[in-house]
């Protein structure tokens, strides 16, 4: 058995050869850091339980015409967070999808207050070395750009803890756990409170 098939037999998922059905009737909101595996989490979910994954900063992206970094250079900073709103207000629409956010997203309280409206809100969290070593080769993050060191990130970080820690249902820690550890407890605790597993 691979992985995923594993993974869904483990939570009781039919015999878990192939993704069945909704899970959720309500969206999957991923939120925090960037660089704590919001993407990379999404894509799994999205492999083993068939959840749709709107990714906001791609969408954003695309529909701008213009990279992350193009669109604060270009707009500004508030530019792009109005943009976020509005896509949270439209993704209402939506169930049994991952939601991927852009780390500043829970930041603004009408946007968590969106996200709940339809969703249950997982933090994902990595301590500052970590998450340096995952964001240090890419250029797309112009909040950090040019401050790419673990001192600068553990600032950034705990400047921004109390505002994701409030707008969490559940907090995932994924320091050394694997895509798979890490969504069987994202699943298993979004199913737990639902009343539908043991906590
Ligand atoms: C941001 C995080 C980025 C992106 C933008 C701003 C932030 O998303 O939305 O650069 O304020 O933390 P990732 O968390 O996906 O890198």
């Amino acid at each position: 058995m691979g992985k995923a098939e594993n993974l869904r037999a483990r939570l009781g998922l039919g015999d878990g050869s192939s993704p069945s059905g909704a899970l959720f009737d309500y969206n999957l909101v991923l939120i925090g850091f960037m660089g704590t595996g919001k993407t990379t989490i999404s894509s799994t979910l999205k492999r083993v339980f068939a959840m749709d994954v709107i990714e906001m900063d791609q969408i954003i992206s695309e529909r701008e015409g213009m990279s992350i970094s193009e669109i604060f250079e270009k707009y500004g900073e508030p530019y792009f967070r109005d943009a976020e709103t509005n896509l949270l207000i439209e993704l209402q629409e939506r169930k049994n999808a991952v939601i991927s956010c852009g780390g500043g997203t829970p930041l603004r309280d009408v946007n968590v207050a969106e996200m709940k409206k339809n969703g249950k809100v997982i933090l994902l969290t990595a301590e500052p070395e970590t998450v340096f070593e995952r964001v240090k080769s890419s250029h797309d993050r112009p909040l950090i750009e040019n401050n790419k060191n673990v001192s600068f990130i553990a600032d950034l970080m705990e400047k921004r803890r109390s505002k994701y820690e409030a707008a969490a249902d559940i907090i995932i820690h994924t320091d050394h756990k694997d895509e798979y550890q890490i969504c069987e407890e994202i699943v298993t605790k979004a199913l737990a409170s639902d009343g539908c597993l043991p906590e």
